[in-house]
């Protein structure tokens, strides 16, 4: 009963006793102790509060005994009666988060065998520090989170109890987040961390936040725990490009792969919200295929071929996309540079061809155009026309030049050009083309036929057969078809009185000149006719050459003797005085031959005499000469039969027969007288006296020319052959040969002296049969052709240069 008040006491008044309290009543003690006393330390004298004495105790084995317990907290001190502390009293271990901690132990005494109750309130003190399970608190929390949003955080642990437990939570300062507490019905505190304010990823990637939970102990104990948020990403940022516009030049004709430009962006959002991909955006199909764009590391690089002419400035749009989407835009801006790649063109916008070549220097006879694609310097184009062609470039307006001659032409010269235009830039390296251009020279008529010769000359011998051919006459005329198609005709005029036409005629075509009919070299020697070779074209042009027509002799002509004369049955007497002394002069045999030349060139023989060694004839003369003095015994009658011959081949001859009677008086001789007075005699020789005298009279007017004409050519000594009628040489005797100037030989004969008087009585002597020129010569005379000609030539026709 006793035992129940003391407990209902200590029930009742357990607050009011807070340290030991020994309560004393009999059978029964109780104690409060704090918990975690030092092993020995003293809880309370047993013995005195139980009325024992010392000797008591041991005497009577006082034990004490665990009520069901193990462990031995305390002990009985023998010697004093104290109960001491023998182990570690945690209250937390043995209560735990018991308001009340009581530890009941028994005291055993033995003889009697007496059991005593201990009962030990242990006290807690503020032995713990509140604890967090972990040191690191890790969150991960949406940047997209809201304001106000919470997250629960993790009690912290304090083995105490009462006020000695957490009694709060205090968080760092931070502008993002706050704790809030909240106390359940438990008592349990629970914290919970509240966003106050947005998280941003791209500003602050994580947290650390000092999380402190305080007990409320004297002194006070905390513990700590560090909150770590890692703020997740929320796609809230679209890519970024480094610059809103990029800007390149790029020459054109860039290979492939060329590095044109890198666009670059950037994505504050981290992991896939961050990952951009490049791509083009709205480009021209144009634009498609000339570059390519490397979706991860925005390369954009050249994929086809890159033409400055077609586009001298590219702008491409280039989106940036990031994982989920969001997606921002820049601009490429690619200048395109002009490399010298195309060369110029030359174009021929025009052409006169062909070109007539009487158009004057400076005519314009075509256009050209010259182009070049590129731009700048190699756009500048210099054009060029090869030396040596009478054209040159003249510069119009702009990329227009006009093809312009420089100087007259002649398609006789030249009647086609390949101009070769060469068009140049000035690029670096430059590049040239170049055009040719055919033009032709159109014929004009500008060129009259041209003879090949300045004259011609024809030679023939008489007696030709009609239709023979002369000669042939040639003109050349450069021009073109009927321009140059050259027609051969005559001249009019007149030969002694009668029209060219029938003599000569010409073939039209050939220039081919016949003889119309038979010509008479003792007729005339020579002629000139004027043969004209005319063109085609339209007016012709025409030109005019002197033929000379020489007609050679052919001895056809017998030497006609005049004196003395064979005229019917009559005969001449020549009276030689008895008294002639050899060589004197008896008479002279007159012949002529109507040819000329060595077949004029007459020789006289006597061919038959009555006494051959009285009488001599000069072989050239005529000359019939006393060889001797007249002797009495000579016969008064001489006959003497003479021949002259021609030196034509063959020759032709005549003969005569002279009288001549030795007799100083006509009268001596009665035959004669009977002649002289036979009627028929008296007529004849009437008729020879008129013969005589008109023979005579010719000769001496002749001779009176021959002096006059000699005298004047004495005045003017080199006209050698004034009057003079050239022979062939080879119709001269090899020992007459003239020398002239230039070594040509050339034989000259003067056929007149081979006229010699008539008369007897005339002292007029021709010895000069030659000549003064002629110089007796041994050289072999050869008949050239030229030799010919010249002999032909007429007198006037002889330059003195020869
Ligand atoms: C011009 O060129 C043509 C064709 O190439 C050629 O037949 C002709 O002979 C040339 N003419 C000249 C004058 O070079
Ligand atoms: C001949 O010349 C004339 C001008 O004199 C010219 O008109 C004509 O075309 C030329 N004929 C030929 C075939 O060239
Ligand atoms: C040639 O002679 C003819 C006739 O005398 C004349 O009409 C013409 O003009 C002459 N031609 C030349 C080129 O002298």
């Amino acid at each position: 009963m006793r035992n129940a008040v003391y407990e209902g006491f200590f029930i009742t008044h357990f607050a009011f006793f807070l340290f030991i309290c020994v309560h004393f009543a009999y059978g029964d003690v109780s104690y409060s102790i704090a918990e975690e006393m030092k092993r020995g330390s003293v809880i309370g004298n047993i013995a005195k509060d139980l009325g024992l004495g010392i000797n008591t105790l041991s005497f009577r084995k006082a034990r004490i005994d665990t009520d069901g317990n193990d462990k031995k907290y305390c002990d009985i001190n023998m010697s004093t009666g104290d109960l001491i502390v023998t182990d570690r009293i945690d209250r937390d271990t043995l209560c735990g988060k018991k308001a009340a901690c009581v530890l009941k132990e028994e005291l055993v005494l033995e003889n009697p065998l007496e059991l005593k109750r201990i009962t030990i309130q242990v006290k807690d003190i503020n032995d713990n520090t509140p604890e967090f399970s972990e040191n690191l608190i890790l969150f991960e929390i949406s940047e997209s989170a809201v304001k106000g949003a919470k997250f629960l955080l993790t009690e912290a642990r304090d083995g105490d109890i009462g006020t000695n437990a957490v009694q709060r939570y205090d968080l760092q300062n931070n502008e993002h987040f706050t704790i809030n507490v909240n106390t359940e019905a438990s008592g349990r505190k629970q914290s919970e961390l509240v966003l106050v304010k947005e998280l941003d990823r791209e500003r602050e990637e994580e947290l650390k936040l000092v999380f402190t939970a305080v007990d409320g102990g004297s002194p006070q104990k905390s513990g700590t725990a560090i909150i770590h948020v890692t703020v997740l990403d929320a796609n809230d940022n679209a890519p970024v490009f480094s610059q809103e516009i990029y800007k390149s030049s790029l020459p054109e004709n860039s290979p492939l792969g060329f590095l044109v430009n890198i666009v670059s962006a950037t994505d504050a959002d981290s992991g896939s919200n961050g990952e951009i991909t490049f791509n083009f955006d709205h480009m021209s199909d144009d634009h498609v295929s000339l570059f390519s764009l490397d979706h991860k590391t925005g390369e954009i690089r050249v994929a086809g071929l890159i033409d400055y002419e077609t586009y001298t400035s590219i702008e491409l749009r280039i989106r940036a996309k990031d994982g989920p989407g969001l997606t921002s835009y820049c601009t490429v801006i690619i200048d395109i540079t002009d490399v010298n790649d195309n060369p110029p063109t030359v174009t021929l916008k025009s052409l006169s061809n062909p070109i007539p070549e009487h158009v004057s220097p400076d005519t314009e006879v075509g256009i050209i155009n010259v182009q070049d694609r590129d731009s700048g310097n190699n756009r500048q184009v210099r054009c060029s026309i090869q030396q040596g062609v009478p054209f040159k470039l003249v510069p119009s307006i702009k990329n227009y030049y006009s093809l312009v001659t420089t100087e007259q032409l002649d398609r006789e010269l030249v009647s086609d050009y390949n101009i070769t235009i060469t068009a140049t830039d000035e690029g670096s390296p430059s590049l040239s083309s170049s055009k040719t251009v055919q033009l032709s020279v159109a014929d004009i008529n500008d060129n009259p036929p041209v003879f090949e010769e300045q004259s011609y000359s024809a030679y023939v011998t008489e007696n030709n057969k009609p239709g023979s051919t002369l000669c042939s006459v040639t003109a050349r005329d450069p021009d073109w078809r009927q321009n140059g198609t050259v027609i051969y005709s005559l001249l009019p005029g007149e030969v002694n009185g009668a029209p060219v036409s029938s003599y000569l005629s010409v073939n039209g075509d050939t220039g081919v000149i016949h003889a119309v009919r038979s010509f008479d070299y003792e007729q005339f020697r020579s002629f000139k006719v004027q043969v004209m070779a005319r063109d085609n074209g339209s007016p012709p042009l025409s030109s005019n050459v002197t033929v000379s027509v020489f007609i050679a002799d052919v001895n056809d002509n017998s030497p006609q003797i005049l004196y003395p004369t064979t005229e019917g049955s009559s005969f001449m007497t020549e009276l030689v005085p008895k008294a002639a002394q050899g060589g004197s002069l008896v008479s002279k045999v007159i012949a002529v031959d109507a040819d000329s030349g060595q077949n004029a060139w007459l020789s006289y023989h006597i061919v038959k005499s009555t006494d051959p060694g009285l009488f001599s004839i000069g072989l050239h003369s005529g000359e019939i000469k006393t060889q001797r003095d007249i002797s009495e015994s000579d016969s008064m009658k001489q006959n003497l039969i003479v021949a002259v011959k021609d030196n034509g081949q063959p020759s032709l001859s005549a003969t005569c027969s002279m009288y001549l009677l030795i007799s100083d008086n006509l009268a001596e001789v009665p035959e004669l007288k009977d002649i002289f007075h036979d009627e028929k005699n008296s007529k004849l020789t009437y008729y020879l006296i008129i013969a005589l005298v008109s023979v005579s009279t010719f000769f001496l007017t002749f001779i009176i020319i021959i002096l006059g004409v000699r005298f004047c050519r004495r005045r003017k000594p080199r006209l050698l052959f004034d009057g003079a009628v050239a022979i062939p040489s080879a119709y001269l005797p090899p020992n007459y040969a003239d020398v002239d100037g230039t070594g040509t030989l050339r034989s000259t004969y003067n056929y007149d002296a081979y006229l010699t008087t008539g008369s007897r009585t005339s002292d007029f002597k021709f010895v000069s049969s030659y000549n003064d020129n002629t110089l007796p010569a041994d050289q072999t005379l050869k008949k050239s052709p030229s030799d010919f000609a010249d002999a032909f030539c007429l007198p006037d026709e002889f330059p003195e240069s020869q």
